[in-house]
């Protein structure tokens, strides 16, 4: 096979693409992000999602071929974000990928998004291989996996409430600040004195993997209408608030990583995109003998490479979708058929009904 494969990212508020080769790595990559056009409602409107995928998706392959000095025609599969995520959004970015590779007669396989977060720090670093366990921060999940093998996830522990990302959010938005509030929050942060305000560290008083940011948000709440909510108490605040995320998070990584006899850690999805969340980790690494790795910032959040990328791992080991253009909403990642090569063509674990 080609080994080129175009990689397509719809699901949410992120027009992705790029093209990834297993010989010669990344060959181009481009992104267009709806943040402005959601930003007047506070948070992102799926049907206008989807519509601006649809405007967006195919000047974005173009670009992205031409900067890899590339035609359609170079093109040896088609790799497509299938879920989870919003169901129209989903299916621009399925319905392309889908069209293309029929046109082109190239096989096409649509990725687990969150396998495509997970698979991210691997892709510009050739050292790492799995055994690991994962941190996987996003806005619509927080996990942290067991990887025995790609292909192989075993969830260790995840959110029984709000994601971190979403945790971001909201407690961002609770105290004024606009969407998407993660990164806001915490700039101001770093004008932030610590110590000022001390949040709980949820659920680390108690053994366990499990994560809970709901409650944390509430002390905000409380903490912010108590204020005097001035610009210095709100970056106080948001400082409390990204050193309780992130203790925490660190906290469960370590345990994580105890439980499953493991030493390294890898972490992905938008809240790995956090400096603080990446200090810590680096800092506790180095504590531990430990390795912690994450990819570049620009890829913990959604991007078109890390779909190419774990497409062309699928594809290369023979695996592929039939010719029906199905999305999964929600999806278990546990669900999905284990790497390496060597097991023949098969169906990756979609629904085949054409
Ligand atoms: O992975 P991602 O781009 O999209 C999902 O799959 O959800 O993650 C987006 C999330 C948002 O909640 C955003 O606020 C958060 O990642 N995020 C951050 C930072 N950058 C993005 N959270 C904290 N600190 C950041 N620097
Ligand atoms: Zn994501």
């Amino acid at each position: 096979m080609n080994p080129a494969v175009l990689g397509i990212e719809t699901s949410c508020d992120e027009t992705g693409v790029a093209v990834y080769d297993l010989a010669s790595g990344l060959r181009a990559h481009a992104l267009y992000s709806q943040v402005a056009l959601h930003a007047q409602y506070g948070g992102v409107v799926p049907e206008l999602a989807s519509r601006d995928h649809v405007r967006k998706l195919l000047p974005l392959i173009r670009q992205t071929l031409a900067e890899a000095g590339m035609s359609v025609r170079d093109l040896g599969g088609v790799a497509y974000t299938a879920g989870p995520g919003l169901i129209g959004a989903l299916l621009v970015g399925a319905g392309v990928g889908r069209a293309l590779a029929w046109a082109l007669d190239v096989p096409a396989i649509g990725v687990h998004h969150m396998e495509g977060h997970l698979l991210a720090p691997l892709m510009e670093d050739a050292d790492l291989k799995p055994p690991f366990v994962a941190l996987l921060v996003s806005g619509g999940h927080s996990q942290l996996i067991g990887v025995r093998a790609i292909g192989d996830y075993q969830l260790l522990g995840e959110s029984l409430d709000d994601a971190a990302g979403e945790a971001f959010d909201k407690t961002a938005k609770l105290m004024g600040l606009p969407y998407p509030g993660g990164p806001h929050l915490a700039r101001i942060a770093e004008r932030g004195t610590p110590g000022a305000y001390k949040f709980s560290r949820p659920m680390t008083d108690r053994p366990g993997l499990d994560l809970s940011f709901s409650g944390l948000k509430t002390q905000v709440l409380l903490a912010w209408q108590k204020s005097d909510r001035s610009e210095q108490t709100r970056a106080d605040i948001a400082r409390g608030f990204e050193d309780a995320v992130v203790d925490t998070l660190a906290i469960k990584c370590a345990r994580a990583l105890d439980a499953a006899g493991m030493d390294t850690l890898i972490v992905a999805g938008g809240v790995g995109a956090n400096l603080r969340l990446r200090a810590k980790l680096q800092e506790q690494a180095a504590r531990g003998g430990g390795k912690v790795s994450f990819p570049r910032l620009a890829f913990c959040t959604d991007n078109g490479a890390m779909i190419a990328y774990a497409g062309a791992l699928r594809l290369a080991a023979g695996l592929h979708d039939a010719a029906a253009v199905e999305v999964r909403p929600r999806w278990d990642m546990a669900s999905l058929p284990a790497l390496p090569a060597g097991l023949g063509t098969r169906d990756s674990g979609l629904a085949t009904a054409r």
